[in-house]
């Protein structure tokens, strides 16, 4: 099959590639950008592993064609920590044991950064909801939401004290 031009911009870098227009969006981010943070888990838009943010909207990158992408802006997992630091989403998964085996855990993280953009101080249910399409085999997600609630008091403390906001 033909491959075609496509360009995109993911974690603020443009990027060109040439693709069968069949593959998906997450093969090209892995496989031709070299981005492997985001998971393949199920293929079918099924599990979340492979979430990323594609024009300020959290989607499935298995159900994405690639050139679906053209011109688009994406945020991937690789996109949340700055100049090493990582994002207060990141240590707060770590310190509160909200991933075991992290298969899922990027999907998760970019799902819970994508709610912290709208609202900086979620209430259970809302996490939940948001994570709705994340599954994790290991951890129950207990823990997902006592990590997004610990990164936004720390976010909006940040805001707060008049820091500069990370992500
Ligand atoms: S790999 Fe895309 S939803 Fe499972
Ligand atoms: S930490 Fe293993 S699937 Fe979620």
């Amino acid at each position: 099959m033909t491959e075609i031009d496509i360009q995109f911009t993911v974690n603020d870098t443009v990027k060109h590639v040439k693709a069968e227009p069949t593959r998906t969006l997450l093969s090209v981010l892995r496989e031709d950008v070299g981005l492997t943070g985001t998971k393949d888990g199920c293929s079918s838009g099924d599990c979340g592993a492979c979430v990323i943010l594609q024009n300020g909207r959290v989607v499935n990158s298995c159900m994405v064609l690639a050139p679906q992408a053209e011109g688009s802006e994406i945020i991937t997992i690789e996109g949340l920590a700055v100049e090493g630091q990582l994002h207060p989403l990141q240590r707060a998964f770590g310190e509160t044991w909200a991933f075991q085996c992290g298969f899922c855990t990027p999907g998760m993280l970019i799902s819970c950064y994508a709610l912290l953009l709208s609202n900086d101080n979620p209430s259970r249910e809302e996490i939940l909801t948001a994570i709705s399409g994340n599954f994790c085999r290991c951890t129950g997600y207990q823990y997902v939401v006592t990590a997004v609630q610990q990164a936004a008091t720390e976010m909006r403390a940040t805001t707060a004290t008049g820091e500069v906001q990370h992500g």
